[in-house]
Formats: C-alpha cells, sequence, structure tokens
C-alpha cells in the first residue's frame, strides 16, 4: 500500500499539470519505500530527482501563469521559491547525516495537499477561464496530450 494514494481531490483541471503532480506523489512514496528500507543512498537519489522535478514543474507552472496573464503568478512563484529553498534545507540536511526522513515526508504531503487544492486551483480556474480554445490549450494537448 503506498505511502500517499493520489486521490481526486487534488486534480486541477489541466491534465498536464495533473500528471506532474501525480509524478511528485509518487516520488514520495518512493521516498517513504527508501525510508523503510533503510537505504541511505537510494534515499539521496530520490531526494535529488524529487527536488529536480519539482523545480522543473514549478517553472512549468509558472510560465502556464504568466502566459495566461494569471494575476497573481508573482505572488505564486514567491511560495515556490520559498518551497524549493525548504526542500534545499532538507537535502542539506540529510547530506549531513541527519534523518529528516519522516519530517519531510509529513510537510511535503501537507504543503502539496494545501498548495494544490488553494492556490494551483486558483490559477487553475484563471487559465481555463482565460485560454479556453486558445493557443495554449491547443499547445499543451498538442505537447502533453
Ligand atoms: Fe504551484
Amino acid at each position: 500500500m503506498a505511502y500517499w494514494v493520489w486521490d481526486e481531490s487534488l486534480d486541477i483541471g489541466i491534465d498536464v499539470i495533473d500528471t506532474q503532480h501525480k509524478r511528485i506523489v509518487d516520488y514520495i512514496n518512493e521516498l517513504h519505500a527508501a525510508k523503510q528500507s533503510k537505504d541511505s543512498e537510494r534515499l539521496s537519489t530520490i531526494l535529488a530527482g524529487l527536488r529536480d522535478y519539482t523545480r522543473t514543474h514549478f517553472v512549468f507552472e509558472e510560465e502556464v501563469m504568466k502566459q495566461s496573464g494569471y494575476p497573481l503568478s508573482e505572488a505564486h512563484k514567491k511560495v515556490h521559491d520559498a518551497f524549493v529553498d525548504q526542500i534545499d534545507r532538507y537535502v542539506k540536511q540529510h547530506e549531513s547525516g541527519q534523518d529528516i526522513t519522516g519530517k519531510l515526508l509529513s510537510e511535503l504531503q501537507i504543503w502539496l495537499t494545501n498548495h494544490i487544492q488553494k492556490d494551483d486551483r486558483d490559477y487553475a480556474t484563471c487559465v481555463v477561464k482565460m485560454t479556453q480554445g486558445s493557443w495554449i490549450q491547443r499547445t499543451l494537448r498538442r505537447f502533453f496530450g
């Protein structure tokens, strides 16, 4: 049984973004599995993957918000930046030998759930409204199906 099972309360209505969020949930489940097996090397690899993937995902979201003219994109980016800093701190603590995985897992789950259900859903509503039938929807569909 996975640590965190995806459910539709986390859907924001933009398929490509939902798929990226699901991948982040997968990373968190992989992190949990590595913690259970006490495999420190595996933990490091997953942490690095999670950090890189999250960064790329945030850049993608920020571009979508910017292109659609979402008025709160700057504030949303600041929230992303603070979260990336927080993950970086955890990675450093892990590298210095501290056992941070349990704390990180619960923090990630709480943070992501809140962020997706409030901040992301807010821009998604706006993006869908502003871009219906427009180039961004067509482009997203063309590239990501
Ligand atoms: Fe976001």
